[in-house]
Formats: structure tokens, C-alpha cells, sequence
């Protein structure tokens, strides 16, 4: 809870007083969609990939987005003004698909539901970014609609939780014997100079910060190799990290137990941090490399 202006369907009021129906189908059937997108300096980061992801999505699950993408970005705009000025903020962007009475199949006449809430982004810790975090595996009994920014989200809070549990920071998803995705991250391995990553397509969720580290690593002569790491290739990556929009760019020390590399960050990563900082800061892509 915070004291913060929300946005509820056209409406912006305080934090505490945007309400939905208890009805929404978004509580009762998870029935949909949502983003979060990171703001610096009141500039919401990618926000172009952010809704073109919320449109892909809308339209697998078959929702009419009940504002066209201008609409959206003015509604942001105005939510940023309206709020007090935070250096870095998470915005949470939900869609559903309105309320109705329990029936599984779409009601009638559709009336979505849209909020927009705006909080302080939860600050990095400094030392997870300079010495990795551990992450656990598990096993990934997601659906094969992972491209689809679900609000379904029950197998990753179980994740996170084990993780935790464990003494962990995160979980990554194991299927068929592959590092498919962390609970709420993109997963990258490096070896041999090489990033490698799991392809795009059902089984992950096509990141925002991944496609700027391949933008980064494209731009700097970085190969990449698009295939799930295996579980059995652990102990030989040199390096490993986690990306999102909370996340950015976040070391991976130890896997299981298994140390990676030397068990702190290592140098290609924290190159990918440096220009990540610098692109998130400045909101351009260096294609040089840094001191060349
Ligand atoms: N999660 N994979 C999964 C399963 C995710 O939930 C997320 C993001 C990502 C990274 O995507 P992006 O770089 O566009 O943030 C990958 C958000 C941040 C969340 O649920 O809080």
C-alpha cells in the first residue's frame, strides 16, 4: 500500500481508494495480462516494447485492450505527473477481463478492466550486482503459453518461495533437462566468449531486457548461441546472469550448489551491467566498445 495516485479505468485516485469488482475476472479466473515497466528519471524504459508485448499477448488470449496504445501512454504520462517524483518507479500495467458472473467462457458483452499503479522501484542490492546471487533449479510446470504475460502466476511464486526457502535469491525453470527461464527473469549462460540463451517462442517470456542485452551483445560482437543451456553444461559455464526490469542485469554465482566460473560476476557481464546502466540512464545504445 502506498500513498500513492492510481489509475483504475479512466479514473486517478488515491492509492487506497482504486478499487475493482470483487467479480473482476482477473481475481477469479486469472484471466489476464499485465506488464511492468521500470521508469528512470520519470521515463518509462522501453515503454514501445512493454505495450507491444501487452498487445501480443491480448490478442492470444482473445482480449480487446480497452485503450488503443496512445491512450495508454498519455494515461502513463499522466500518472507520472500526478505522482510524486521518484528516480526510479515500477510501473504495474494489469488488463483483464472485466467482471462478470462465474462463467469460464467470455461474458457477453466485454467491458475490461485496466489499473495502473505506480510505486518507488525496489532498490538494487549492490553487492548481489558485484558478487551474483545463488538460484536453485526447478522443474518447469508452467503452461506453453510462458510468451503470454499471464497473470497466472502460481508456479512462479512457488519457485521464488523454494528459492527463498533454500537460502537462494531465484529459481530457473528446468524442462527436458534445459535452463529455460528464471521465476521471473530470462536466464543467460556464457561460455567460451558466447552468450547462450533459450529461443523465443512458448516456453518463455519474451523479455524486454533480454532484447536489449541482445541489442548490446549484437552491438558489441558478441555471439549468441539460442538454445536452452543444459542442466549437465553447468559446471562448465564461465558465467551466468538473470535479466528483467526489476532484475536489470544480475550475476548468477552459484547454480545448485554448482560454483560458476570463478563465483563472483564475471568480466562480460559486468560489461553487458555497465552498458545496460548507461542505456537505461541515457536511453542510447553505444555501438562501440566502451574505451575503443
Ligand atoms: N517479470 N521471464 C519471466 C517469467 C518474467 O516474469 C519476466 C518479468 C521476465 C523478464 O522480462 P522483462 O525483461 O520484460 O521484465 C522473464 C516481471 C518483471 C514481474 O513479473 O515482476
Amino acid at each position: 500500500m502506498t500513498d500513492n495516485i492510481a489509475y483504475v479505468n479512466g479514473e486517478f485516485l488515491p492509492h487506497a481508494e482504486a478499487c475493482i469488482s470483487i467479480d473482476d475476472r482477473g481475481l477469479v479466473f486469472g484471466d489476464a495480462i499485465y506488464e511492468v515497466i521500470k521508469c528512470y528519471s520519470q521515463r518509462p524504459f522501453r515503454l514501445r516494447d512493454h505495450l507491444e508485448r501487452l498487445k501480443r499477448g491480448a490478442e492470444e488470449i482473445r482480449l480487446p485492450l480497452p485503450l488503443d496504445e496512445e491512450s495508454v501512454v498519455r494515461a502513463i504520462d499522466e500518472l507520472l505527473a500526478r505522482n510524486v517524483r521518484m528516480a526510479e518507479s515500477s510501473l504495474y500495467v494489469q488488463v483483464t477481463r472485466g467482471p462478470g458472473s462465474r462463467f469460464h467462457a467470455f461474458p457477453r458483452v466485454a467491458s475490461p478492466t485496466i489499473i495502473m499503479v505506480l510505486s518507488p522501484a525496489a532498490p538494487l542490492d549492490p553487492s548481489d550486482y558485484e558478487q551474483g546471487v545463488r538460484v536453485i533449479t526447478v522443474p518447469d510446470r508452467r503452461w506453453d503459453m510462458c510468451n503470454v504475460k499471464s497473470v497466472g502466476l502460481l508456479i512462479a511464486v512457488l519457485a521464488k518461495q523454494s528459492a527463498l526457502d533454500a537460502g537462494a535469491a531465484d529459481a530457473v525453470f528446468v524442462r527436458a533437462g534445459r535452463l529455460v527461464e528464471g521465476a521471473s527473469a530470462n536466464f543467460f549462460a556464457v561460455s567460451n566468449g558466447r552468450l547462450i540463451t533459450h529461443p523465443e517462442g512458448r516456453r518463455i517470456l519474451a523479455g524486454v531486457t533480454r532484447k536489449v542485452v541482445l541489442e548490446l551483445a549484437a552491438a558489441t560482437g558478441l555471439g549468441v548461441d539460442f538454445r536452452g543451456p543444459k542442466v549437465d553444461e553447468i559446471g562448465g559455464f564461465d558465467e551466468a546472469f538473470l535479466t528483467g526490469t526489476g532484475t536489470e542485469i544480475l550475476p548468477v554465482s552459484s547454480i545448485d550448489g554448482t560454483t560458476v566460473g570463478q563465483g563472483g560476476r564475471g568480466s562480460i557481464t559486468a560489461e553487458l551491467q555497465r552498458r545496460f546502466f548507461d542505456v537505461t540512464r541515457t536511453g542510447v545504445l553505444h555501438d562501440r566498445l566502451a574505451g575503443a
